[in-house]
């Protein structure tokens, strides 16, 4: 398994942006739930009072008890009702300090007097949209730098919401993962595509991708296959989003969070308008909806299942035909280090790129 220090990408070990940690359903407001991603444990859960997703530091700073581990003896849990969420609130099992939403200590039932301020746990800044939980990750603690991952499409009646795909975790550094972006020499041999247009575009914390051509995994029911445009792009390290119009016009996403330093955990969906064509989607819809984000998957399969086995990749024989490898790993390290140097990376890669011998992509 190589690090982040193998592929020399920068000062952290883990990169700045949102990230998926959840799906929405996967929390409620009666029990948190463990997860651990960037090295590091959290406890996660959703407020009782208002509905809102909590993600602090899991450990709490009295004696280190895990805030969300399985717990089903101590009195603060048989108490709670079968929980230690109170209100937005969540209590620690062992000697029932309470944390607010924002970590601070707010009660110790057995201590008069001022609480000291130091009675803390970091809270990490979320969100939630789409039926996805994010987290905003900064090794500097800054504020996020982008909106977290939204699609108007998804307040749209006519649009068929996804069902996430959980991949599990991937053994495997994410800038494998990102080096897809850009890969123009697989898109035949895996995914059957016959691209007729490609290009990418690094954009400061975009990194796009842009092709056509029939495709022989995205086909409807009757294996028909028109000619599929898609318009993919990375915002920020680990969320894709990429904008299908062929057999039915869609939105793919996946998305990748490290767990440890080279591995990831991952994501799948599909957003599919409506295939009957109706203002609000039907039950039909929805079966036709599931059968292509199937198909999708598969098509995602075709990378995962490289991935899965292939030996990292830290100095690639890259030719001219290739998409610009270096370019994205370029725009990749902006993630890695402080955020001072990131028009430094930027400005190296900022531009429109078109491996030699295809034409650059247009829309018609
Ligand atoms: S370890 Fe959490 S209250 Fe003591
Ligand atoms: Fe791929």
């Amino acid at each position: 398994m190589a690090t982040t220090k193998d592929y020399r990408l920068g000062d952290f070990t883990f990169p700045r942006g949102w990230f998926m940690i959840a799906t929405a359903d996967e929390i409620n407001t009666h029990k948190p739930i463990p997860v651990r991603f960037f090295g590091r444990d959290f406890a996660l859960y959703r407020g009782q009072a208002t509905g809102r997703v909590v993600l602090l530091d899991a450990y709490c700073p009295h004696m280190k008890t895990h805030l969300a581990a399985e717990n089903d003896t101590s009195y603060v849990i048989i108490d709670g009702g079968g929980t230690n969420i109170e209100g937005d609130s969540i209590r620690c099992p062992y000697h029932a300090w309470r944390f607010g939403p924002d970590g601070q200590c707010d009660d110790i039932p057995y201590h008069e007097g001022p609480i000291p301020k130091s009675a803390c746990i970091k809270a990490w800044p979320v969100a939630e949209s789409m039926g996805a939980i994010w987290i905003w990750h900064d090794p500097e603690n800054g504020e996020p730098e982008w909106d977290h991952p939204s699609l108007p499409q998804w307040d749209d009646k006519s649009w068929v919401h996804w069902r996430f795909d959980d991949l599990g975790i991937l053994e495997q550094h994410p800038q494998e993962v990102i080096d897809n972006i850009c890969d123009y020499g697989h898109l035949s041999p895996i995914h059957g595509s016959t691209v007729q247009r490609y290009e990418n575009e690094f954009d400061g914390h975009l990194a796009i991708q842009r092709q056509c051509g029939p495709h022989r995994t995205l086909v409807g029911d009757d294996g028909a296959s028109p000619v599929l445009h898609t318009i993919t792009k990375y915002h920020g390290p680990g969320v894709l989003l990429s904008h299908l119009t062929g057999y039915y016009e869609s939105y793919l996403m996946i998305t990748h969070t490290p767990v440890e330093d080279g591995s990831v955990r991952v994501w799948h969906a599909l957003l599919v308008k409506s295939p009957g064509g109706n203002e609000v989607a039907t039950v039909e819809d929805g079966i036709a909806a599931r059968q292509f984000q199937d198909a999708s998957k598969f098509a995602f399969m075709q990378d995962f299942q490289v991935w899965s086995n292939k030996a990292p990749c830290l100095n690639g024989l890259f030719i001219p035909s290739d998409g610009p490898f270096m370019k994205a790993r370029i725009w990749y390290k902006q993630f890695f280090n402080p955020k001072v140097r990131k028009d430094e990376f930027q400005g190296k890669v900022n531009g429109v790129y078109v491996p030699k011998g295809i034409p650059p992509y247009t829309q018609d």
